[in-house]
């Protein structure tokens, strides 16, 4: 996969790229990330990005040529495929879940713009962004946080980055529940004990018990996703009785 972004902010990047799996999967040329400074396309001798909004208001708005400029420079790189999603990030986006990193994983291009200041022209969303994803219901300074977040949760889904493709299957919100407690070494600590269960070598019981717990968790801490989830009516009575009754 490869994957595209455009900001005004490329130092941002340096971090959470450079370490554990998103860079093991860089090394592995799994995902090839460019990040791309908006500035080299800006306008002018001070490389103008942004500008003052039309019909008065404070703060900037990034300007549409530098943009439009830079995206047709990115899809050109990669054979002008003029059919590459280009996802702008905003908080106006649709919100961003699980399902979506799934989704956007089966890509093998990925253009993303990262928004700043008090927004970006319109013309932007209407002519050259083909999706726009918010990572949630609140305002960061800018894309570029949402665009790291973003890349962690689909880099995780591409073939041969996690260890098995169990790893990924067996997580919170893969199943639409959230994931059962683990425990490791030792058995008991301080007085507090791993569930016998675990400990009991039976491979049946055991898949029962996280099942049960990742219903039940998911009860009680996530009604919204408890409702939606594929259940059983024997799991949800049991998800009922069972937080009134915990064992
Ligand atoms: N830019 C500013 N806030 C954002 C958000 N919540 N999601 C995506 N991009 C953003």
């Amino acid at each position: 996969m490869r994957i595209d972004i455009l900001t005004l902010f490329p130092g941002m990047f340096t971090g959470p790229f450079d370490e554990s799996i998103v860079k093991r999967a860089i090394d592995n040329d799994i995902v090839n990330i460019k990040i791309h400074n908006l500035r080299d396309w800006g306008l002018g001798k001070h490389k103008m990005v942004d500008d003052y909004p039309f019909g008065g208001g404070s703060g900037m708005v990034m300007k549409i040529e530098p943009i439009f400029e830079a995206v047709e420079a990115i899809k050109a790189q990669q054979g002008s495929d003029s059919s590459v999603p280009v996802i702008l990030l905003t908080p106006q986006g649709r919100v961003f879940n699980q399902k979506i990193a799934f989704e956007l994983a089966k890509l093998d291009r990925l253009i993303i713009l990262c928004g700043h200041y008090e927004g970006i022209d319109e013309r932007v969303r209407e002519h050259l962004a083909t999706d726009e994803i918010s990572i949630g219901d609140y305002v960061l300074t800018g894309g570029e946080l949402a665009a790291m977040v973003i890349i962690d949760a689909v880099v995780r889904y591409l073939p041969g980055v996690l260890g098995s493709e169990e790893s990924a299957a067996e997580d919170s919100h893969t199943a639409g529940l959230l994931e059962y407690p683990q425990y490791t070494r030792p058995p008991a600590y301080r007085g507090w004990e791993v569930p016998q269960v675990l400990l009991s070598g039976n491979h049946a019981q055991i898949a029962r018990w996280r099942r049960e717990q990742s219903i039940l968790r998911t009860f009680i801490r996530r009604p919204d996703l408890f409702e939606k989830a594929n259940l059983s009516p024997a799991e949800r009575k049991m998800a009922a009785n069972r937080a009134v009754n915990p064992l």
